[in-house]
């Protein structure tokens, strides 16, 4: 109930201008996402490697409804990748992409239309000296979205995966790209999903994750643990330990703003972190589903928008 009143609230325009304006919410919105302009992610991405984190960058917005909108997403993940490149972060910075963000969804040849940006924006990187992660959006999308990575990998063989355990077919998903040189980022997934396709019950889908970490750290591929949950963060370092797997070998992914402490635990016993910075004008919907995941979240927003300072 909550968490599609949530959702719903995420088009609300009225809580929108309440969250930019109100003194105390622009705290809270700016602990999510550190700003709107490419030099606020630039700033992010040097401020987590002062602290030993490293960092991938999304640029904020999906659905894009036309190719000019498509378009003006490359360009500026193209400035930001330039960027990157001259604040000397990008060993440390890469990007992560959503392809409805770069046309995918749009109605004839939108397929084709994300695979030469994401192209674009692959090639980008590479000149930079970093990579591209492919988010994973709804599970309508993931048969392109994997159709796009296997043609990206064709010449940039670096480009991240993103698996979700609570989709049905994703144990078969890794069985297929769990190669050596393969980076992929195994996370819950974020989207509401009918019974058919996915786990819907959460000890389903937390169970879902449990198996799918045992192939991806079984595997010789990259693995990259995108999730807050301290069980799973857990038991994916005692398979870790099991499999003798090197600390080069993985890494944990937490969103921009959380369980900070926990990232910095991390980094402190010798693991890899990786941090998701997203930026842009559009962090409201964003800002929304962290709300949608975390009630205490939620009554610190919610006491933010009264709160005068
Ligand atoms: P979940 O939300 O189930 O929470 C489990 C436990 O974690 C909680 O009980 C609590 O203990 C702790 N926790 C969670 N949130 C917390 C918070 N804010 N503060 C303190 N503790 C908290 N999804 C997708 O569909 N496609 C994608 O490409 C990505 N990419 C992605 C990248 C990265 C780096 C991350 C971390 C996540 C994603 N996701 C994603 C989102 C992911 O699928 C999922 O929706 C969220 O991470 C929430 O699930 P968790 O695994 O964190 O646990």
């Amino acid at each position: 109930m909550l968490r599609r009143g949530l959702l719903l609230a995420s088009n609300s325009g009225v809580i929108k201008n309440m969250a930019a304006n109100a003194p105390g919410s622009r705290r809270v919105v700016a602990r999510f996402v550190p700003g709107e302009r490419t030099a606020d992610a630039v700033r992010a991405a040097a401020e987590l490697a002062t602290q030993g984190l490293t960092s991938t960058i999304d640029r904020l917005g999906e659905d894009v409804l036309s190719a000019d909108q498509a378009t003006a997403t490359v360009e500026a993940y193209l400035s930001l990748l330039q960027a990157l490149g001259e604040a000397g972060l990008a060993d440390r910075s890469e990007v992560s992409v959503k392809l409805s963000a770069v046309g995918q969804a749009l109605p004839r040849g939108g397929e084709f239309l994300a695979l030469h940006n994401a192209t674009l924006i692959c090639a980008k990187a590479a000149e930079a000296g970093t990579t591209v992660t492919l988010d994973m959006e709804d599970h309508t999308t993931t048969d392109s979205t994997l159709w796009i990575l296997t043609e990206l990998r064709r010449d940039f063989p670096a480009t991240g995966a993103v698996l979700q355990a609570q989709l049905r077919r994703t144990e078969g998903d890794l069985r297929d790209l769990s190669y050596l040189g393969s980076r992929i980022r195994l996370c819950k997934g974020a989207y509401q999903e009918p019974d058919s396709v996915a786990f819907t019950a959460r000890e389903d889908i937390d169970l879902a994750y449990v198996r799918c970490l045992r192939r991806l750290i079984g595997s010789p591929a990259y693995a990259m643990v995108a999730t807050h949950d301290p069980r799973l963060i857990e038991i994916a370092g005692t398979l870790a330990s099991r499999a003798n797997r090197s600390k080069e070998s993985m890494e944990y992914q937490f969103l921009y703003g959380v369980r900070p402490d926990e990232q910095r635990r991390l980094v402190a016993q010798g693991d890899r972190v990786r941090v998701y910075v997203p930026y842009g004008d559009e962090w409201y919907g964003y800002l929304v589903r962290r709300m949608a995941e975390k009630p205490a979240n939620l009554r610190l927003f919610l006491k933010s928008l009264t709160s005068r300072r």
